[in-house]
């Protein structure tokens, strides 16, 4: 039997990596819905893209009227611009998400909810890594949203019967990210013979993952997860962010130069981590790209080739940053 996939952001980082994967499938009919219009090579041919934003109730309604699962990943995802404006965050992961409920209950459709480890907030150097039961204490315009995007699921859970998983997952890299992100940035600043830069001390730790693998779990719990349940998934790959800036410089040109510190972010969460029992336990899913050298290495290679994927952007970017002294 066919399955009917429509993914919403299926146009954006982690979206269209879903979508790469489910289309090795033969028994997946994909559409995605996303307001921006995927980057060349991003998606493979025989998507039906339908540019439109998840706010569009008629077209969203119509669209999940055809479908037999939804994975929900269109959001707003860049802290730094949801410090700068948070009113589209609030729009789109609070009210769209909520739209997104609303037509999956009326069709009785199946629901994934893709959402983030910020949602846990901040933690100190020893804690132990977040869980699926780690109280919400998100700390900032973004990953407030994102907080408030999960509840409403799972309220749509408890209160009407949604068939809907979640899952919170740590940083992705890899191809087709955005440059106003961590990795991506400062991959393209020295590409263009500019030093990495980091916000404060550079201390802040993240908990690394592929975007593939992070894929391949989304696509685990779509197949066998619990209705109502959520997984953490993460490949418990922790670095701080010097330690990333170091070893992109030195697979770019190899020189240990100096790393600027720039302004710090506001309300910067020091650090994440995730532990990834249940979703290892549960649906025997593993993360297969551990080795981060590897994957980084693999990563500059590919902006390294597609200077038309980030090549136009880069300018504006900067500029952003320039205007906060980062
Ligand atoms: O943990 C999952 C989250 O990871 C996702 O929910 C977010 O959508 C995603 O953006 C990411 O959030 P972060 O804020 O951790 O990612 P970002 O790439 O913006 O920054 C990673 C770290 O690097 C963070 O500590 C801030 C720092 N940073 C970022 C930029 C852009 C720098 O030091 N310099 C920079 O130029």
């Amino acid at each position: 039997m066919t399955h009917r996939l429509l993914v919403t952001g299926g146009a954006g980082f982690i979206g269209s990596a879903l979508v790469r994967r489910a289309a090795r499938r033969a028994d997946a009919a994909l559409t995605v819905l996303d307001l921006a219009e995927p980057a060349d090579g991003m998606l493979p041919s025989g998507v039906d893209v339908v540019r439109g934003d998840i706010l569009d109730r008629d077209l969203l309604d119509a669209l999940v009227a055809d479908a037999d699962v939804v994975v929900h990943c269109a959001a707003h995802s860049h802290n730094d611009y949801a410090l700068a404006n948070p009113r589209p965050f609030v729009e789109t992961n609070l009210v769209g998400t909520f739209e997104v409920l609303e037509a999956v209950r009326r069709h009785g459709t199946r629901l994934h909810h893709v959402s983030t480890d910020e949602v846990f907030g901040s933690l100190a150097p020893g804690d132990p890594p977040f869980t699926e039961r780690s109280p919400y204490a998100p700390r900032s315009p973004y990953s407030s949203t994102k907080a408030g995007s999960d509840l409403l699921v799972r309220a749509w859970v408890q209160s009407y019967g949604v068939r809907a998983t979640l899952s919170n997952c740590g940083n992705n890299y890899g191809p087709f990210q955005s440059v106003d992100k961590f990795i991506p940035r400062q991959i393209t600043r020295m590409l263009r013979g500019h030093p990495p830069r980091v916000f404060g001390t550079g201390e802040q730790v993240r908990d690394w993952i592929h975007v593939d693998d992070h894929a391949a779990a989304v696509w685990a719990i779509v197949d066998r997860g619990r209705s109502g349940e959520t997984y953490a998934i993460g490949a418990a790959t922790e670095r701080s962010n010097l330690d990333i800036a170091r070893a992109l410089r030195a697979l770019i040109d190899g020189a240990p130069d100096r790393i600027e510190h720039v302004a710090d972010r506001a309300a910067h969460d020091s650090r994440y981590a995730i532990d990834a029992s249940k979703i290892t336990d549960e649906l025997a899913w593993r993360p297969e790209r551990r080795d981060l050298a590897a994957g980084l290495a693999e990563t500059v290679a590919w902006y390294r080739a597609n200077e038309d994927f980030w090549g136009a952007r880069v300018d504006e970017v900067e500029g952003f940053y320039a205007a906060r002294d980062q």
